[in-house]
């Protein structure tokens, strides 16, 4: 199983690239941005919950998001394997997530972090708010605190991914096509 962290903060680039190496690597992906956006789409009591937390750009609790991944890994046992978007974002779910992997005697293969600069993140997020409908893009303030949950929460699991080995930096700006050819490269080399 090839098992990939696509990691960077809010608009490095995880969903565009995810969806290209789900194709070319047979993978599962694995959003909980999507999935949560799903739980509030449908109403959802989940969905209600996190709604409010997610438009004002904070985490939501460890519990909620570390369920939906353990449900998706049960659910697909007979994967390749995953390219997990979004998660890990805090110490507790890295934890869990080697932990839930273990249990299917398997584990993350690489961390790929995407790295793009904070005013290339709010360029990006503010153009794609204008048309995305997506509340927390369509706010400078938001899109900051965005940001800054990732510094104080999220960077943290670089060096989490560091003392494993399995930590790779990738430069998120660019062409997409050259930032998938260099995470493509990186992860045959693993193989
Ligand atoms: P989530 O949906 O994960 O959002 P995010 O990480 O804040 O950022 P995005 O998904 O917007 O960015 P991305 O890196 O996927 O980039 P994309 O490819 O879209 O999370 C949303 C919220 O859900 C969180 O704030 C939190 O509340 C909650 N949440 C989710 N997971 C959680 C967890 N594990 N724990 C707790 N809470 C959680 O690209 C962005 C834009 O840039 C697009 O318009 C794209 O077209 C463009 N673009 C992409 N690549 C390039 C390029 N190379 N050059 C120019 N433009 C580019
Ligand atoms: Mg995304």
């Amino acid at each position: 199983m090839i098992n990939l962290v696509l990691f960077g903060p809010p608009g490095a680039g995880k969903g565009t690239q995810a969806f290209k190496l789900k194709e070319h690597f047979n993978l599962v992906h694995i959003s909980t941005g999507d999935m949560l956006r799903s739980e509030i789409k449908a109403e959802t009591k989940l969905g209600k919950e996190a709604q409010a937390i997610m438009n004002a750009g904070k985490l939501v609790p460890d519990e909620v998001v570390i369920g939906m991944i353990e449900n998706q890994i049960n659910e697909n046992r007979n994967a390749n394997g995953f390219i997990f978007d979004g998660f890990p974002r805090t110490t507790i779910q890295a934890e869990a997530l080697d932990a839930l992997l273990k249990k299917h005697k398997t584990s993350i293969s690489l961390m790929l972090s995407l790295e793009v600069e904070d005013d290339e993140l709010l360029r990006r997020l503010l153009l794609r708010g204008k048309d995305s409908g997506r509340p927390d893009d369509m706010d400078q303030t938001i899109i900051s605190a965005r940001i800054q949950e990732y510094n104080n929460k999220t960077a943290p699991l670089i060096n989490y991914y560091k003392a494993q080995e399995k930590y790779c930096a990738i430069r998120g700006i660019g062409a997409v096509e050259d930032i998938f050819l260099n995470l493509v490269l990186e992860i045959e080399r693993i193989k």
